[in-house]
Formats: C-alpha cells, structure tokens, sequence
C-alpha cells in the first residue's frame, strides 16, 4: 500500500524533537504551511491579470488587484496573527516590525522573519519563485518585542525554510534535525513528504552569479569565474553557469544537484544584495544541515551578528567544497576585504 505523509503529519509526528516546545513551533509551521497554499493559489493565477485586472486596478469582482510580492505579505502576517504564536513579523515588504497585538499572541514564544515573495522580478514571467521564512526563540521575556528580538545570530534559529512556487510547489524547512521537502498536491491540497532527508552534494558542477556584473566584481570572485571557466576534465570544468534571478529557485537547484551560488559585493552594492535575516540566514541553515556550507567569501554566515532588520551581507552558498575554494580565491586575490 502507497502510504503518504502530510506536512501536518510530519510535524505532529517531530514534535518529540522539541520537548520543551508544547506544540507551539508546530503550530507556526503549520501556519506558514497555511499560508503557502494561499499565496501558491494566487502565483497561479498570475498569468491571468489581464482577465482579472492588471495590478493597481480595480478587477472584475469590485476588489483592488494588488502586486503580488504585497498580497503575499499579508497572507503570511494574516496567518501568523491568526495562528497565535508569535508576536510580531520582521518582512522585506515592512520597514518596522509588524506587531500582532491580539490577546492570543501577547505570549508567544516565537518571531519570525520572511520574505514574503523572493524574485519578484520573475512574477510576470512565469519563472519560478518563492517565500523564505525564518523562526526564532524571543529573547525578552516581557512587554513589546523590539528590534534586538530579531538580532540574533543565524546559530539561534530554530526552525527555517521556504517555499517554490515553480513547475511545482514545494515547501522545504529543518528545525535543525536535517532537510525534509514536501510537494503539494494540487488534488489533495496537501504537501506530502516527497525529499525525506535532503542531502546537498559535496561537489557539483554549476556555479550560479549575475555575471552581468563581473566589471564590479572583487578580484576574488572574478578569479574564481576564471577558474570555473577552464577545461580540466579531472575536476569535470567547465561548469555550467545556471542564474534564474530568484534566489529560492537557485537555490534549490543547487540544493539538489550540486552547485554554488554566489551574490557578493559589488561596487554598486558594496555590503551585497541579500538580506541576513531573511534571506541568507533561513538559507545557511538548510545549506548547513544539508550537509553543505554558507559563507561572506570569509565568514560563516550564521556566526554574523546583525545589527539591523534589513542588513545586507555577500553570500557564498552551496556544495561544501566548492564554497571552501571559492573563499580561498577570496582570501587570496581579495584579502582586504576580509576585515
Ligand atoms: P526579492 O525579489 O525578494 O527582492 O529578491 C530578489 C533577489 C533574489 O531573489 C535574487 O537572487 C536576486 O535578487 C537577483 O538579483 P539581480 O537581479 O541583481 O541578479
Ligand atoms: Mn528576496
Ligand atoms: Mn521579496
């Protein structure tokens, strides 16, 4: 007999690995899983905005059609204040923290970072995207959660992961016991467990960077192009370059297959693009506990310690070794940027 596992399932039956928990972080999960399936309904609606309505008007049905990176936002922070468990959402689409001030919520335990919708230049293209969420412990004990709640080295998450909105859905996520993704069943309306156990290879053969921008890139980076770029068939060079310009679709290639992706700083964005908090940390930690390894170009991502809610960082991040060689040519060709 075929026997499925739900998400629902899969997280009632893990419970166990959190003790001290009592059901709370399974609950926001839960949550979040709620969420994806609404917003996955509106991704696959996209393509029909011209029928409902282009973004900023008014549709068919009376209502203001919204961009979707903004829909998804409030689907998420609906459902996270209905569900309860945490007390405020530190979002992309947010300057500030978004409060829930409901009775039910005033003592959650958890708050939680997210991107709501990561690629959104792809929305009206039909290319993959995705939501990234991260889940940590508050750490005052009392009053309003503030800012340093959210400050937390990316070692103190307790629970990551994200969703593609690609030729199928997916929701991935570790509460730091390993990699598990589960595909929706459109027919079903769950996800069902479908990559127990993630592994990312060692090794792989697909670096993933918007070359578009090598002239600003550091020597280092540029080096490590060079060298991904030459024929040696001992180590399977060249690789192939493989960038969709969303950062879940990326990186979950890679997570399967093997590869590295790579956003680092530019003259442009000398801090780089991507956000620490919800975006390279939920991600460091997957990478990590998928066996793989996420870095600045000379720091482990998780060990950072941020200092604001949309901090950026450069990220390096993928198959072990080929993150290790790419932070040798850091440390070699741009050593001064490691201070
Ligand atoms: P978001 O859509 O949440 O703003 O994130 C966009 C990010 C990320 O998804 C992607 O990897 C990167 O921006 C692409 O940037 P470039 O277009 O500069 O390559
Ligand atoms: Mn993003
Ligand atoms: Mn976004």
């Amino acid at each position: 007999m075929n026997t499925v596992t739900t998400l629902g399932q899969f997280i009632i039956e893990r419970q166990t690995d959190f003790p001290y928990a009592k059901g709370e972080l399974s609950r926001l999960l839960r949550d979040i899983g709620i969420a994806a399936k609404i917003v996955n309904r509106e991704v696959n609606k996209a393509g029909l905005v011209d029928i409902l309505g282009e973004f900023g008007t008014i549709n068919v049905q009376g209502e203001n059609v919204k961009k979707l990176d903004v829909y998804a936002n409030e689907q998420f922070i609906a459902a996270l204040s209905a569900g309860g468990e945490t007390c405020a959402v530190a979002s992309e689409e947010n300057e500030g923290l978004v409060h829930i001030d409901s009775e039910v919520s005033k003592n959650a335990k958890y708050v939680v970072c997210v991107d709501p919708l990561d690629g959104s230049s792809n929305i009206d293209v039909n290319v993959s995207i995705g939501t990234i969420f991260s889940i940590y412990r508050r750490t005052s004990f009392s009053g309003k959660v503030e800012e340093k709640d959210y400050l937390q080295r990316g070692t103190d998450q307790v629970a990551a992961g994200y969703i593609i909105y690609g030729s199928s859905t997916m929701l991935v996520y570790t509460t730091g016991k390993g990699v598990n993704g589960f595909t929706l069943d459109p027919s079903i309306g769950e996800f069902c467990l479908s990559h127990p156990n993630m592994i990312c290879p060692q090794n792989g053969i697909i670096y993933s960077i918007n070359e578009g921008n090598y002239v600003h890139f550091p020597d280092g980076v540029k080096q490590y192009i060079k060298y991904v770029q030459v024929e040696d068939s001992k180590t399977s060079r060249p690789y192939s370059s493989r960038y969709i310009g969303s950062l879940v679709a990326d990186f979950h290639r890679n997570l399967l297959k093997g590869g590295i992706f790579i956003y680092p700083s530019t003259m442009k964005s000398p801090k780089g693009k991507l956000r620490i908090l919800y975006e390279c940390n939920p991600l460091a930690f997957i990478i990590e506990q998928a066996g793989g390894k996420a870095s600045d170009g000379f720091r482990r991502i998780l060990d950072l310690q941020p200092t604001s809610l949309h901090q950026r960082t450069p990220l390096f991040i993928g198959s072990s070794e080929m993150v290790t060689m790419a932070e040798e040519f850091m440390m070699k060709y741009s050593p001064v940027m490691a201070q």
